[in-house]
């Protein structure tokens, strides 16, 4: 079950996710039996213990509602207060998120009564307005803030509050946003610090859960055996992919003398041996690779030819022609020599497989070598001091960086009428003397797009308004 799910004036309940929800009983403050859903009725139970030990008394007036309970809420609200006050507090039929079961009305109790109707909740909106500051700790947000009626659809509904789980509440609350907003314009990136054993996909679901969002995206593959940063793309960040991807990547790896093996790393089958082992030249021979070489491609790998992976070619005992690529090492370093086993920092072009370089390195010192380890410990401005385990992240104890933070553009604040421009897609006049690519956010911090340089104007490459 999405806690995300977004139901507004656009977007309608579905049946099938109203079958699927687990509601539980409770009862209201007229004590009514009502049902909520059972993760949301937990926490706001919790919720209520917290406001009650610091004398603030709450209680839920309004929780699931079936298409026909909300039927009649429409119907008795717009007789009493007319048409115009349904279109700004009650949804229609089918498009309320009380349909879900996450969403609950709550009053404060005060002076011992709760208010008789919504309207009366205005009066003592300041009790409202402490009690929207601790509900992120609890997985609640706001769904009707103030001054986002052009956004949500609705006025500003103090007693509304809508479960989306404590990660995803965080994020709302600290970024000033709507459900809306979130799930529509969220931009970010995270420096993930793979653990071993994972792939790369399991990284990205991963982060997509915790975050309810679909589009996440990956910046280079990280195999399982490696670990260290893989920068992971939420959202709209997903549009600099590419950008990141084709950064340099900086390594650390400790490689095994005497062996070849057909992954070209330990977990592999052992194809070659050799006892003549050498390692008087290794630095050498390590340092003759500090340069641009067309390198082939290892066959466990997902680059495919005439139409299939190349590790479903070795997988089915077939032969291939492996495909060359040309890469840059742009710094190799020996960090270490023990036995039979040393220590590598390299610094490398976009499609390096450190693994083949190994390869390569082992042949040249005529005594093969294999990748024992693989740690990623930069990728593009970002160290693996900077990046964050799956742990960290689930307990909400990570860093989010913005496009502009990742990328090394220079980033210009434009005026009304260029912001109008980059908007639009126009091109515009390089009078920034941008060489390669320029970033342009608005006067409010809101990013705008990234333009390129075209002949001597310069021509949006993203534009991150639509
Ligand atoms: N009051 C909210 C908009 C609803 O009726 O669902
Ligand atoms: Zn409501």
């Amino acid at each position: 079950m999405t806690k995300t799910i977004l139901i507004n004036k656009e977007n309608r309940i579905k049946k099938s996710y109203i079958d699927k929800v687990d509601l539980v009983k409770t009862t209201d403050i007229e004590e009514k039996e009502i049902l909520v859903e059972q993760e949301t009725l937990y926490s706001f139970n919790r919720l209520k213990e917290y406001l009650k030990n610091i004398n603030i008394e709450i209680g839920i007036c309004s929780g699931y509602r079936s298409i026909e309970e909300q039927e009649e809420i429409e119907d008795y609200y717009r007789k009493k207060y007319g048409q115009e006050y349904c279109d700004l507090y009650v949804a229609p039929a089918g498009y309320s998120e009380h349909h879900t079961g996450l969403a609950i009305d709550f009053y404060i109790k005060i002076d011992g009564k709760y208010p008789v109707n919504d309207p009366e909740v205005y009066k003592d909106i300041d009790k409202y307005e402490e009690v929207s500051k601790y509900l992120k700790d609890y997985g609640f947000i706001l769904r009707y803030p103030k001054d986002k009626e052009n956004i949500t659809g609705y006025a500003y509904e103090p007693w509304h509050i809508r479960y989306v789980g404590k990660f995803v509440a965080n994020i709302i609350y600290s970024n000033n946003l709507t459900l809306e907003e979130y799930l529509t314009d969220f931009k970010g990136l995270i420096a993930v610090n793979k653990e071993k054993g994972m792939t790369s996909f399991d990284v990205v679901n991963t982060i997509s859960k915790l975050f309810g969002i679909k589009k996440v995206g990956h910046t280079g593959t990280l195999d399982p055996i490696a670990e260290g940063v893989l920068i992971v793309a939420i959202g709209k960040a997903t549009k600099i992919v590419e950008l990141v991807t084709s950064e340099t990547k900086e390594y650390v790896s400790t490689v095994v003398l005497g062996k070849r093996t057909d992954t070209k790393d330990i977990t592999g089958k052992v194809i070659e041996e050799s006892n003549n082992i050498d390692t008087s030249k290794l630095e050498e021979v390590i340092k003759s690779f500090e340069k641009t070489y067309e390198q082939e491609v290892p066959i466990y790998s997902a680059v495919k030819v005439k139409g299939k992976k190349l590790y479903e070619y070795a997988r089915n005992n077939e032969s291939v022609e492996l495909p060359k690529k040309e890469v840059t090492i742009e710094k190799i370093e020996l960090l270490d020599v023990n036995n039979n086993e040393f220590t590598i920092k390299t610094k490398v072009s976009k499609g390096t497989y450190i693994r083949s370089l190994i390869d390569d390195i082992g042949e040249e010192l005529g005594c093969h070598a294999t990748m024992k380890t693989l740690t990623r410990t930069k990728q593009a401005s970002i160290n693996i001091e900077e990046s964050y385990t799956l742990d960290e992240i689930a307990n909400n104890n990570f860093k989010l960086l913005s496009i502009e933070y990742v990328l090394d553009y220079p980033v210009e604040v434009v005026d009304k009428t260029l912001e109008k421009k980059i908007r639009s897609g126009q091109k515009i006049e390089n009078r920034f003397n941008v060489q390669d690519k320029i970033i342009f956010k608005n006067k409010d911090d809101v990013l705008l797009g990234i333009y390129e340089l075209d002949n001597d104007m310069l021509k949006t490459w993203k534009n991150f308004t639509n």
